[in-house]
């Protein structure tokens, strides 16, 4: 079964069993100190519209509103420990924990984890680098988020190398043509592009992650017929990652306009949905 939830996690974590999740992933607030949001438009044929698109064609824009939330915590850490806590409890004895978050962040998350998981629990590192907006002429340009990989047990865990997808090698003429056309396998260093402002893949929600970074993840952490667990859910992207490989899911969210989000994106995987 899948399920959506509007909640805070905490409340919500308590009527899921211990042991019932093969894969945790969050990706909660970044703590950032602004509110993240997202203006949501459609744009429609117009010759006297506002923007000119593909071979010269007029569009006009119409707003569709705004989805946004609030990223600011006085103590950060005292807010993710217990959350932290839960997901460890909900964890199968073979599971696995993501947590991605920022270069701000992350030193303290990871004492955080080390604390609550156990140091020998931590796995990988692992950075997702992407190359897209604006760059900084007073400091090295920020272009990566972190993401950490738990174990509830150091030596018992999913990771299923033949389920990783290939990426294409850097100088393909140097291994052969067998070679270079298998692609190679990724490296705990992750090149994916964001999710394109105008693509399809884009629901309007802001922060949505990329699909192709949460099914790799999904793929060799998780296998058909798990639970995967996403407690800051926002647009889903946990959620559809896990469906399209035969996984089930729960999404957790306390805004109602993530919620809303998920329902539609997610509609036909028909989730149970608590809202
Ligand atoms: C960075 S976004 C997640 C984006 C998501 N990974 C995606 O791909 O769309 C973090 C989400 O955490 C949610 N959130 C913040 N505090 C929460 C809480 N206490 N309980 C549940 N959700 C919370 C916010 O509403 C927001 O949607």
């Amino acid at each position: 079964m899948n399920r959506i939830v509007l909640a805070d996690n905490l409340a919500a974590l308590a009527d899921v069993p211990d042991g019932a999740a093969r894969l945790v992933y969050v990706d909660p607030p970044f703590n950032t100190g602004k509110t993240q949001s997202r203006e949501r438009v459609k744009t429609v044929r117009d010759e006297k519209g506002d923007r000119t698109g593909f071979a010269g064609k007029r569009y006009r824009t119409i707003p569709l509103g705004e989805s946004g939330y609030e990223d600011t915590f006085d103590d950060y850490l005292a807010f993710l420990a217990p959350r932290f806590e839960e997901a460890k409890r909900i964890l199968a004895a073979d599971g696995s924990f993501f947590l991605h978050v920022d270069h701000r962040e992350v030193h303290y998350c990871k004492v955080l984890l080390d604390q609550i998981l156990g140091r020998d629990n931590f796995q990988n590192e692992i950075v997702w680098a992407y190359d897209y907006g604006a760059r900084s002429k007073k400091r090295w340009s920020t272009k990566h988020d972190t993401i950490l990989w738990y174990t509830k047990d150091p030596k018992n865990y999913v990771f299923d190398f033949e389920a990783m997808d290939r990426i294409p090698y850097m100088a393909p003429g140097l291994v052969g043509k067998e070679k270079a056309a298998r692609g190679k396998t990724p490296t705990d260093v992750w090149w994916h592009t964001i999710v394109s402002p105008t693509g399809k893949e884009k629901t309007g929600y802001p922060t949505q992650k990329p699909l192709g970074v949460l099914e790799r993840i999904v793929k060799v952490h998780s296998e058909p017929g798990d639970l995967c667990v996403d407690f800051f859910a926002g647009s889903g992207t946990l959620g559809e990652a896990a469906a399209k490989n035969g996984r089930r899911f729960l999404l957790i969210d306390s805004n109602p306009e993530a919620v809303r989000v998920m329902k539609e994106r997610l509609a036909e995987y028909e989730p149970d949905v608590l809202d």
